[in-house]
């Protein structure tokens, strides 16, 4: 297991950090938000989705009411929002197992709420509002080799 941590303290920051993660991302992994609302979770997709290319970042909402959202670039990027999802059973109706081992790469926000259906080849970021306006703390984890190599290019080592 590796684990780094940085901060942002602007809306901007915290697009370039995403940018950084949607340029190390490969297929078949997930990237997992966790924090509580308005922590930043879909500013930080629309950082992923532009540095995995997708032109324009105004593309990127909460998918809270659709569920799954899907931008072009590099790689299939799916976003997904599990706020509303209530059971794993929905979840998995969603077609996720599908999508996260169809070569493409899925970010899901509030994926702390079905953590046992997240796989091996999980990043976990976890971010959490500091005191000073527009802080925010940004925890990473990886847990096996694929996610760990994208955590190694975003820290810079
Ligand atoms: N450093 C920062 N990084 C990201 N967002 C910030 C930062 N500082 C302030 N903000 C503000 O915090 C809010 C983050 O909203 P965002 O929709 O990204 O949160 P979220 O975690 O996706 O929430 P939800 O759980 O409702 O989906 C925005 O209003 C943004 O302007
Ligand atoms: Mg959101």
């Amino acid at each position: 297991m590796t684990m780094w941590r940085c901060e942002t303290s602007s809306v901007e920051e915290t697009a370039a950090l995403g940018r950084r993660i949607g340029e190390s991302l490969v297929g078949n992994v997930v990237i997992a938000l966790v924090g509580p609302l308005g922590a930043g979770k879909t500013h930080l997709v629309k950082g992923i989705a532009t540095g995995n290319g997708l032109p324009d970042p105004a593309a990127v909402t909460s998918p809270t009411f659709v569920l799954v959202n899907e931008y072009e670039g590099r790689l299939r990027l799916r976003h997904l929002d599990l706020y509303r999802v209530r059971s794993s059973r929905e979840l998995f109706a969603l077609g996720f197992e599908e999508m996260r081992e169809s070569g493409s790469a899925v970010v899901v926000e509030w994926a702390d709420r079905f953590s046992d259906a997240m796989p091996v080849e999980t990043l976990w970021i976890t971010i959490t509002p500091q005191v000073s306006e527009g802080g925010r703390r940004f925890e990473f984890r990886a847990n096996d080799a694929k996610t760990d190599l994208i955590l190694q290019a975003v820290a810079g080592r």
